[in-house]
């Protein structure tokens, strides 16, 4: 048997929708790009969508749609993925990583706002796993102890990175409302897959106008032009003018038709999700922790499987080995930014990060997909117990 980590599930309907882009004449931005931007804004709640070729894109037109540049400085979670922090470094502001809570994946707020300064222009948080971060509650926070005329939001603003967690709902919201930005990743790995693609949505009521969040956005993805693709293609309508050297980030339509299929079923496939994270969770219990995905008052998307191999921790490598002889690919989400060389070029140290290390140490991510079946679930289960209690008898 074989079981892998997280492969696209592309059904017929999806190949037909993105055929039809294919037939229709106008295969880059246009119109089934808008309807994808405004599926998304129904499902997420947000008041605004801009589609965009990738998460990280949405991640830095989020920071220059605020302005922020050099002398700016930004708060940015460690135990997360490179996009979350080198976004930060492209716009010439400075990074400040802060520790995950103790035995938590992710920062407590009170350990960002420690972070905070008065150089803070936005605070960056990671809906890790599909999980959603307090984002909401932060922003209160950072609007009572920072406030400030001099930033567009009154404080420093709120960007969360929503790569795992669209579908995820938290008190009354769902992701794309908690922060004042969120940016989502339609990856190839990702629960919804454009191949590659991202999206930049942002909440209602941010004292900056949607019309120009909107604007800016589509013209901050392609070139700083003051014209899309689209109309600029139209008879006679060929003049342009570049408002700034910007970059490239668009969404052709022959990608978007993909992410529009796939958004139709979505609330289908986070429930299978959800399923085999409850099956993980009952076949594993009595051998090591599965991350929970669902609170009192909130749910994930049910995007990642995280592990904690407890007692375990240190024959990891082993059983990533056992399993992938066995046929299962997993993971491990993340090495924390400060092991990775770049970040250590910049002077960070994984000795001011001990409980993001920690949390590292202990991790394995098992697969999670909605082409898994009962069986494959059950296969990896009885696999990883193997594995353990193998290792467990040395
Ligand atoms: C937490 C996190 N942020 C950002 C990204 C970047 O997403 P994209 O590849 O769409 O730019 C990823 C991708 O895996 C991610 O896991």
């Amino acid at each position: 048997m074989r079981v892998p980590f997280s492969p696209p599930d592309i059904r017929e309907e999806d190949i037909e929708a993105v055929a039809a882009v294919l037939r229709s004449g106008w295969i880059t931005t246009g119109p089934v790009g808008r309807e994808f931007e405004s599926g998304l804004a129904d499902y997420t709640g947000a008041a605004g969508v801009v589609c965009l070729n990738s998460c990280t894109a949405a991640l830095e037109v989020a920071l220059r749609l605020l302005g922020i540049g050099p002398g700016d400085e930004v708060v940015v979670p460690s135990y997360t993925y490179t996009a979350s922090a080198s976004v930060v470094l492209h716009v010439g502001a400075t990074l400040r990583l802060v520790d995950s809570a103790p035995g938590q994946y992710v920062p407590s707020i009170s350990q960002i706002l420690d972070c905070v300064s008065s150089r803070t222009k936005a605070v960056v948080v990671v809906d890790l796993a599909g999980v959603p971060f307090a984002a909401e509650e932060l922003r209160e926070e950072l609007g009572r102890r920072f406030s400030s005329e001099d930033l567009p939001l009154g404080r420093p603003a709120v960007i969360v990175d929503g790569a795992h967690s669209l579908g995820a709902t938290r008190l009354k919201y769902r992701a794309g409302q908690l922060g004042d930005f969120t940016a989502f990743s339609f990856h190839a790995v990702k629960n919804l897959t454009t191949a590659e693609g991202g999206a930049l949505g942002w909440r209602d009521g941010l004292s900056i106008d949607d019309e120009f969040l909107e604007k800016t956005a589509r013209r901050l993805a392609l070139h700083g032009q003051d014209k899309d693709a689209l109309e600029k293609s139209k008879a006679g309508r060929w003049e342009y003018d570049i408002l700034e050297p910007a970059h490239k980030w668009n969404m052709p339509d022959v990608l978007a038709a993909l992410g529009l299929s796939q958004l139709r079923r979505y609330e289908e496939m986070i429930a299978r999700r959800h399923e085999i994270l409850e099956m993980y969770a009952d076949g594993l219990s009595d051998v090591l922790a599965v991350l929970p995905h669902r609170g009192r008052d909130w749910r994930s998307s049910a995007h990642l499987a995280l592990t904690d191999l407890g007692r375990c921790a240190e024959y990891r490598d082993e059983i990533i080995e056992m399993l992938a002889g066995a046929g299962v690919a997993t993971n491990v989400h993340y090495k924390p930014l400060p092991m990775l060389t770049a970040y250590r070029s910049l002077g960070f140290s994984m000795a001011d990060y001990p409980h993001a290390q920690a949390q590292y140490e202990r991790v394995l991510s098992l697969p999670l997909h909605t082409l898994m079946t009962d069986e494959d679930v059950h296969f990896v289960i009885t696999e990883l117990r193997h594995a353990m209690s193998t290792i467990g008898l040395r």
